[in-house]
């Protein structure tokens, strides 16, 4: 892989790995019904299943752990947490979970009525779950060209300020809150512009309605608005991500992502009104508002982890990095996502392999094909985990405009030998489209089905 500066860290521990034998990966697949999330990590070889959680924390950052104050009420921890959100997000009210979900469950069972309408540029799918079950309707506004694999748009994750507008309009009382998922996990990992922020602030101003933030790549979001955005170039990090949540009522954080932490998460607000309710239903379901659901020294790792995601030199590496991988993909053919997202490489399953209908789930088949063939573990963001039963045509379902696999990479953890290896793989069988096999799904779960649903190869 070409110009990459080099890492901006050097290596203190190790963790080994290995890769287990081709008939034992055979075996692995069929134990878990072809579904990789039922596989021990053990097993797998390189496993780019997600960046959430999985980041190598820093010295700094275990130094923390020690320092971890493990009082129910009140730990010391919990206040450098506090104030450090308070200053790199400009949020005064801070409600510490512990996964970014739990934000989500908080916040849409707190503020959604029945019948309500939430957009997003693209909800995650927890993030839709969430909405889905307390009643609510989630819907996704990304612009076009974010729909399309192809095109080198540099905002792609951006909002359809047209069909926001029309929604607002057309729904008054229906839309408690607008959100923006900063970057577009489902949608590629694409960054939002300054610009767009600005303009979805503006109309959910005009409208009375408050936006909130899905914060969990705010800093690589940051990094490509510095890098791509007119007028951006010289700004410091920590300006551009102040200025994007002054735009903002809020946000939802998951620290495993850009926290640089393997545990954490919280809710940020800058309005009173919903707080006691939302802090007597934290105390309800994760724990007493100074910890969470997490513990003082996991507190104390996020409140490190989120000063160090914002230095340049790992954003420049960490970006570098991950666009370098997708650029070897992309010039030998590989059909992938461009530009390439923040944290992540997403192929375009159809496109890989075009021999298979839609229906047959290309995507997760070629998941089941990396882990085969390379004891790579990757995801599918696509047909599985966003389909559903289509009501006009019984046994078939609607399919969402992308069907992708998502090699994500984890913050600070695999070298560039580690994903020359996977590119390798990758590219072998893009050469042998014929040994993907399309699969049924045999079992799966109402919600949320891709994690536990069984599939049977055709
Ligand atoms: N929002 C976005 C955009 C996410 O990517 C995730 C998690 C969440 C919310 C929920 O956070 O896992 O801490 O509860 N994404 C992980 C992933 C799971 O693999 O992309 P969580």
């Amino acid at each position: 892989m070409k110009d990459l500066s080099p890492e901006p860290w050097r290596v203190k521990v190790v963790e080994p790995i290995r890769r287990i034998g081709r008939a034992e990966r055979e075996a692995r697949l069929m134990e878990s019904g072809y579904n990789v999330f039922g596989i021990a990590s053990e097993d797998i070889y390189i496993d780019l299943l997600t960046d959430s959680g999985t980041a190598a924390m820093s010295d700094s950052q275990w130094a923390g752990l020690m320092r971890g104050d493990e009082s129910y009420a009140g730990g010391r921890n919990f206040y450098h947490f506090d104030r450090t959100v308070r200053e790199i997000f400009g949020l005064p009210y801070v409600i510490p979970t512990h996964q970014g979900r739990v934000a989500e469950n908080l916040l849409f069972s707190t503020v959604l009525k029945p019948g309500d309408i939430v957009p997003n540029n693209t909800h995650f799918d927890t993030t839709r779950a969430n909405i889905e079950v307390n009643g609510g309707i989630a819907v996704d506004f990304v612009i076009p060209e974010g729909k399309q694999a192809k095109g080198r748009h540099p905002f792609k994750g951006n909002m359809d300020l047209g069909r926001l507008e029309e929604c607002l309009a057309k729904n008054a009382g229906r839309v408690p809150l607008v959100m923006l998922t900063l970057t577009n996990n489902s949608g590629g990992g694409q960054p939002v512009s300054l610009e767009n922020v600005r303009g979805t602030h503006e109309l959910c101003k005009r409208y009375g309605v408050p936006l909130l933030i899905d914060a969990c790549r705010f800093a690589e979001n940051a990094y490509f608005i510095k890098e791509r955005e007119p007028g951006q170039k010289g700004r410091p990090i920590p300006d551009i991500v102040r200025e994007i949540f002054d735009l903002s009522e809020g946000c939802t954080m998951s620290a495993k992502k850009d926290g640089l932490a393997n545990i954490g998460g919280f809710l940020a607000l800058r309005d009173e009104t919903w707080v006691e309710r939302l802090k007597n239903k934290l105390i309800l379901i994760e724990g007493f508002p100074t910890y969470g659901g997490l513990a003082g020294r996991d507190l104390e790792a996020v409140a490190i982890g989120l000063r160090e995601v914002l230095e340049e030199d790992y954003l420049a590496f960490r970006v570098g990095q991950v666009t370098a991988f997708g650029e070897a993909l992309a010039s030998a053919g590989v059909p992938v996502v461009e530009p390439i997202g923040g944290h992540a490489v997403y192929i375009d399953g159809r496109a890989f392999a075009p021999h298979m209908s839609p229906e047959r789930y290309p995507a997760e088949s070629l998941t089941i094909a990396l882990y085969l063939e390379g004891g790579i573990r990757a995801v599918e963001i696509g047909a599985v985990m966003f389909g559903r039963p289509d009501p006009e045509r019984p046994g078939h379902e609607t399919l969402p405009d992308l069907d992708l696999v998502r090699l994500a990479v984890p913050r600070r953890v695999y070298t560039n030998t580690h994903l020359e290896y996977v590119a390798r793989v990758v590219i072998e069988l893009h050469r042998n489209p014929g040994k993907l096999r399309g699969v049924r799904i045999v079992h799966q779960a109402p919600v949320l089905r891709h994690f536990t649903a069984r599939f049977e190869l055709i």
